[in-house]
């Protein structure tokens, strides 16, 4: 069984009027549980409504979305909210962690919604910090960090809920491409113990350290490198691209 399926997948902003947009126009996507996947595409391509649909942050207009098999689409907001806190963390640029909260009761917040209790969360989230080697600023609000520690905290909030899955759009977009290497290393460490990740980037250097690539233009899917070296039967029964 697929970890997620979109068949024919929909998301069409402001419906029949003048100013419509497909988002997404037909997609049908495919993602396995261990898989390291990039979403690459031009600016308003349609990157974060996949993923926000993807990340069950929204619902789509038409189509159907499966995740671990199960229909998504006809779900209330209360339990996608629940699907959310128990399969996947996100790392969204800008908008990642609630100011009010201290840097540890950030990464600690979603295994609440878990009920594991406090001393077990705390325990896990400076463990988590200590991981990404910013436990010193564990007692500080998120606004006193720097765009790439605050990327490392979620990431922490990642490794601590351990969700099996990490959606992150643009993780990198406003790091240095030092500080952008970290986020991805430790992107890829969480993938080596088994997170599914998927990453939105519109930056091919980063997509290239993904181990596939979904190439997004216009809501439609142009490209997938899973594609490469497939033949579909009719064309390789013709020949064509010279296998
Ligand atoms: N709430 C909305 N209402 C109407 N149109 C929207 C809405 N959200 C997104 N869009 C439109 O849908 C298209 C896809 O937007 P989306 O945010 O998915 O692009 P993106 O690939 O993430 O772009 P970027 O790289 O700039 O973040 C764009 O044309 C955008 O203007
Ligand atoms: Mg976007």
């Amino acid at each position: 069984m697929s970890l997620i399926e979109l068949k024919d997948v929909y998301k069409i902003y402001n419906e029949g009027q003048e100013n419509q947009v497909n988002a997404l126009d037909g997609v049908t996507l495919t993602i396995n549980s261990g898989e390291f996947v990039a979403i690459i595409g031009t600016s308003g391509s349609g990157k974060s409504t996949m993923m926000n649909i993807l990340g069950c942050l929204d619902i789509s207009t038409r189509g159907e979305y499966l995740l671990d098999g199960n229909p998504v689409s006809q779900k209330s907001e209360r339990e996608l909210s629940e699907l959310r806190s128990r399969r996947i963390s996100f790392i969204i640029q800008g908008y990642n962690l609630i100011p009010s909260l201290k840097v540890w009761e950030n990464v600690a917040l979603p295994m609440t919604y878990q009920h594991i209790p406090l001393a077990e969360r705390k325990e896990r989230a400076l463990a988590a910090l200590e991981e990404v080697e910013i436990s010193s600023k564990a007692e500080n609000k998120p606004s006193q960090l720097s765009g790439g520690q605050q990327q490392r905290v979620a990431i922490a909030r990642a490794m601590a809920t351990r969700s099996p899955i990490l959606m992150a759009d643009e993780p990198t977009g406003a790091l240095d491409s030092k500080t952008g290497a970290q986020v991805l290393s430790l992107m890829r460490q969480l993938n080596a113990k088994g997170t599914t990740v998927i990453l939105i980037t519109h930056d091919n250097g980063i997509a290239a350290q993904a181990d596939r690539t979904i190439r997004v233009m216009d809501g439609h899917i142009v490209h997938d490198s899973l594609w490469d070296g497939i033949l579909v039967p009719a064309e390789a029964a013709a020949g064509v691209k010279g296998a």
